[in-house]
Formats: C-alpha cells, sequence, structure tokens
C-alpha cells in the first residue's frame, strides 16, 4: 500500500510504531512519484530489499534491524518456547542476510542485533522482544547523527564554490535522512558555499539520474546531470575539484567497493589529479575482509541492461549479458576516507583500524 508523502522530511526508512510495520520511500518509483511502503511480513521486508525498494547500505542496515525486530515480535506472538523462538529468529536472520550480498551494514546491523538477544538469552521472551526494540531504534536514530558527522568532517574538505562530482546515490535516499557522499554539501548549502555538482547517471539502474539528482534539486542545489561517460570530460574542463561517493564496503587494506563505475571515476581522478574522498560510517568498514579481492560482487539480472527503462529491448534478442553491481575501487586510488569518527588518509592498513575503534 502507499501513500503520497512529503520527500525530504520522510525518513527513507523507520518503524511506525502505531501501525506496527516499516516504512519506507520507495525509491524504485522515484522521481515520478513520491510512495510510502508498508512492509508487514519478512518476505516483504526481504524483496524490499532485493529489489531496491530500499537500498544504500546504511539504508539496507537499518532495514536489516527492524526486520529483525519485527520478526521477534511477530515470533514472539506465535510461541512460548523460547528454543523455538530463538531458533526460527535465528532462520529470519538468515532470511534476511540472504537479500543481498556486498553491503557489509547488512550483516553488521543484523550481527548486532543478534548479540542482543544472545546477550539476553536468560531473560524472558518479552523482554528480548523489548531490547530487540530498542537495539533497532539506536540503530535508526544512530545512522542520522553518525551522517551529520560525516558532514562536518567533510566539508573540510571542501572550498566554497568548488564542483563536486558524485556516482550513484550515497544520498539521503541511502541512509535515514542526509546521505554520506550527500553530508556535506546538504552541510554547505546551509553554510551558504555555491557547490556544483555533478551527479553520474550510473547505469544500469539510474540512482544518480532518479535519486542523487532528484534529491539534491529538490533541496535547491545547484545539480547537473551527465551520463558516466561524460565524467572525464567534465574533469578535464576543470570543472570538478573534488569527487565524493559514499560505499557498500571498506576492506581492512582500503579497497573499496562501491556502485559499478566507481573504480573508473577513481582512475579518471586519479589521472586529473583530483581527490577522490570515499563517505563511510564505520559501519561500512570490514576489517574481516583483507582486500577488496575477497569481497563478494553482486550481480544482477542482465535485463536491467537490455529491457529496463526501454520501450523495446535495447540490444540482440538473447544477448549475453555481464551485470555486477558493484566494483572494487583500489586503495591507492582513495585520497581519504570520511567516517563518522575522523579522516582516515594511507596507510589504510593502520588508519581505517584506528577511525574503527574510534582512537
Ligand atoms: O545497488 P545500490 O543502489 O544499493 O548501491 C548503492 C551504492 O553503491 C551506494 O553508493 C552505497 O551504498 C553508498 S550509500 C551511502
Amino acid at each position: 500500500m502507499g501513500t503520497e508523502e512529503s520527500f525530504i522530511s520522510q525518513d527513507t526508512v523507520c518503524f511506525h510504531e502505531d501501525k506496527g510495520c516499516m516504512v519506507i520511500i520507495d525509491q524504485t518509483r522515484l522521481p515520478f512519484e513520491t510512495r510510502l511502503l508498508e512492509l508487514y511480513t519478512q518476505r516483504e521486508i526481504h524483496d524490499a530489499i532485493y529489489l531496491l525498494q530500499v537500498r544504500g547500505a546504511p539504508a539496507i542496515g537499518v532495514a536489516a534491524a527492524i526486520g529483525y525486530d519485527m520478526a521477534a515480535r511477530e515470533l514472539a506472538s506465535q510461541t512460548e518456547s523460547k528454543t523455538d523462538f530463538l531458533k526460527a529468529l535465528k532462520q529470519a536472520k538468515d532470511y534476511l542476510a540472504s537479500s543481498r550480498p556486498t553491503a557489509v551494514n547488512l550483516f553488521w546491523a543484523l550481527e548486532r542485533m543478534e548479540q542482543v538477544t544472545n546477550a539476553c538469552q536468560g531473560e524472558s521472551i518479552a523482554i528480548i522482544v523489548e531490547q530487540l526494540h530498542e537495539e533497532a531504534k539506536r540503530i535508526h536514530d544512530e545512522d542520522i547523527e553518525v551522517c551529520k558527522k560525516i558532514g562536518e568532517y567533510g566539508i573540510t574538505l571542501i572550498e566554497p564554490n568548488n564542483g563536486i562530482l558524485t556516482h550513484c546515490n550515497a544520498g539521503k535516499l541511502a541512509t535515514v535522512q542526509y546521505g554520506t557522499a550527500t553530508a556535506p554539501m546538504y552541510l554547505a548549502k546551509d553554510r551558504g558555499y555555491e557547490l556544483k555538482i555533478f551527479a553520474d547517471e550510473t547505469r544500469p539502474l539510474l540512482q544518480g539520474a532518479r535519486l542523487t539528482a532528484y534529491e539534491l534539486k529538490e533541496a535547491g542545489m545547484d545539480v547537473t546531470l551527465i551520463c558516466d561517460n561524460m565524467a572525464s570530460s567534465v574533469m578535464k574542463r576543470g570543472w570538478i575539484q573534488a569527487v565524493f561517493v559514499g560505499c557498500d564496503r571498506v576492506a581492512a587494506n582500503g579497497d573499496v567497493a562501491n556502485k559499478i563505475g566507481t573504480s573508473g571515476v577513481a582512475i579518471l581522478a586519479k589521472h586529473y589529479q583530483i581527490p577522490m574522498y570515499v563517505c563511510a560510517p564505520t559501519s561500512t568498514i570490514d576489517l574481516n575482509t583483507e582486500d577488496g579481492e575477497h569481497i563478494c560482487i553482486e550481480e544482477r539480472p542482465g535485463e536491467e541492461i537490455t529491457h529496463l527503462w526501454y520501450e523495446n529491448p535495447m540490444g540482440p534478442e538473447d544477448i549475453c549479458t555481464y551485470n555486477p553491481c558493484f566494483d572494487v575501487t583500489d586503495h591507492e586510488l582513495v585520497t581519504a576516507i570520511i567516517t563518522e569518527n575522523g579522516i582516515a588518509y594511507p596507510p589504510y592498513s593502520e588508519s581505517l583500524a584506528d577511525v574503527k575503534r574510534n582512537k
């Protein structure tokens, strides 16, 4: 079910206390329609993540936490046996975790929820459910604060008249509010900076065109939409002073998995001597993954390349396709990683552990 709502005032993902459901902005409908979706079942939540109705690493993490919380409530109403309850909750966790493989925030949030379950194992089911609800709220609320802090650190790297290029959507729509890569841009606007932002359209799902260009324009920013293959051209003209992107997983050595096309942008930025900044909540830093080689890259159906957005299929019938959803940018191409705990610079094998521990 859906309702028209003001886009700016609405959290991208939240729990509706009265209705007992998750509410998301359906990102597959933007920019044509701001439609809120109410999700009640585990299947609906799983599919909303898989179908990118809710997307972006931090937003997926928050959705997973709320999904786990909702699973606990539902299971509590179905059984009085704690053993059955805990077993079914583990199954619910595994099911949510199977929705998408790359953004580590999904697993991070589910782990965090499971730790609460484990810590409360001696308590009644009612207490476990209560504690899980509090944890899901914390994960939601923290996301907002984390993005604000990324904005504060990120703005120190920007001059008032800079041109900034961004790829995919690491904006409000990828988090609860503010975004990661866009948080410094929103803050810059509040401070009267006149940034000129270039948004890559981001083939094949057009998160840059449909989401970033939309949300920045709605916020009154100076944003110009370009095709992915125009990034070199605007950089060569001297219109870009910095690249800001988000990410789905940062490996311990600083390799960064983000939306397909990010590594190409990073290679161009290096060529034109433009700093390449990656904005990452510490929940996106995965010290257990050694390097980018070990990050699982989601592959999606080829129809997203050949059919989606087109009236007629664009490509010969039965053409072979390859549709990796993310790529890995080598750490050597990343100037700095901006987190809520500060800015990490190379060597990342040391600085990431420090920001993660908030040292
Ligand atoms: O497939 P998506 O749209 O979920 O991919 C999202 C991205 O790649 C974002 O850049 C990333 O999650 C950072 S969000 C702050």
